[in-house]
């Protein structure tokens, strides 16, 4: 494992070189504005269905533009962390990134209120916010820091999974230490439910879970699947606390170069690939789970209700915030 980490950081160091290397390049392709190419990284490996949504993205580009805008995806934190890409968008160094609302809500702060547990009624509630006025209002919302919002991507419900402790209730948590995204929302969720919250990057978990750093953590299906950590948890508790959605930037120092018509083949290209990417989610949470119960991983669904009224103080937190209030209360009436 060790190996494999510094493997990694070799990865890592030789894509900087690359990048810098190619910024040049990409300066010197914009200066004939015959072809751009935009390069795009993210976290999770090739087999995910965000990864499949990205390709979709991809292609449209290609085709919107004939080829004079392109994209170049690094996935699988190539290029590091999801706070790391972030902050390679806001220097300008890669255009664009997808994360997870949760690691946005460190840049962005409204974005937090998409991490609120049992926010969301179901996934037609989350959607019909996500692509009215709430998620509009919320992409635009990065653009002060420099991050600006493009398109949600289902990322369906995080539940809890663990190495071989089963969990009923939130009672069953104490004691446990869990991984969870590196924002305070998250931290707060899991600790408000009783567990011992352990923030960490994703691409740091599966090692942690075998060395006993963490008991456990939290994640959709797709992800526990297509990251193994299904090889070293045994259970997965479907308490589905949140419905934190994925979300494709782009940094507005890219943004801003970028003619009308350009930003158009983008946009189209977003939009097509949001259509794709649920389709994908759904046939790979159905293909995950047979898989899943195959391999004797075994699936918990616990009563919600003790875990709603547990992390019930969350919401009542932000709403005490001016700033969030009104978008919560939008989502609550929705
Ligand atoms: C999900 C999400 C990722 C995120 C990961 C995590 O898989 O799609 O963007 O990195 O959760 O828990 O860190």
């Amino acid at each position: 494992m060790k190996y494999l980490t510094q493997q990694k950081w070799l990865l890592r160091v030789f894509s900087f070189a690359l990048i810098a290397l190619t910024s040049l390049m990409i300066l010197s392709c914009s200066a004939n504005k015959n072809r751009k190419t935009l390069y795009f990284a993210h976290s999770l490996p090739t087999s995910h269905p965000v990864h499949k949504g990205i390709l979709i993205m991809q292609e449209a580009l290609l085709k919107n533009s004939g080829g004079k805008l392109q994209i170049k995806v690094f996935p699988d934190g190539q290029l590091g962390s999801e706070r790391e890409t972030l902050e390679l968008l806001q220097i300008g160094s890669i255009a664009m990134t997808k994360v997870s609302a949760s690691a946005l809500s460190n840049f962005a702060p409204e974005y937090q209120v998409l991490v609120i547990p049992y926010l969301f009624r179901d996934s037609e509630h989350l959607f019909k916010n996500l692509e009215g006025d709430v998620g509009q209002q919320l992409l635009a919302s990065g653009t002060e820091y420099l991050l600006r919002g493009i398109c949600f991507y289902d990322a369906g419900a995080r539940s809890f999974y663990t190495k071989d402790r089963p969990v009923n209730s939130p009672d069953d948590l104490a004691g446990l230490k869990l991984r969870v995204q590196n924002d305070q929302m998250s931290v707060d969720m899991a600790n408000t439910l009783g567990a011992a919250a352990t923030p960490m990057a994703f691409g740091e978990l599966y090692t942690a879970l075998q060395q006993n750093v963490v008991d456990g953590a939290e994640n959709n299906i797709p992800s526990f699947v297509s990251s193994n950590h299904f090889e070293v948890c045994k259970y997965y508790i479907f308490d589905e606390h949140t419905m934190v959605p994925d979300v494709v930037v782009i940094g507005t120092k890219f943004w801003n170069q970028l003619s009308d018509e350009e930003k158009g083949w983008l946009d189209d290209s977003a939009k097509q690939s949001v259509a794709k990417q649920k389709q994908f989610w759904k046939e790979t949470v159905v293909e995950n789970m047979k898989m899943l119960k195959e391999k004797g991983v075994e699936f918990i669904y616990p009563q919600k209700a003790p875990f709603i009224k547990k992390s019930k103080p969350i919401m009542e937190k932000l709403l005490m915030h001016p700033d969030l209030k009104p978008i919560i209360d939008q989502i609550n009436a929705n």
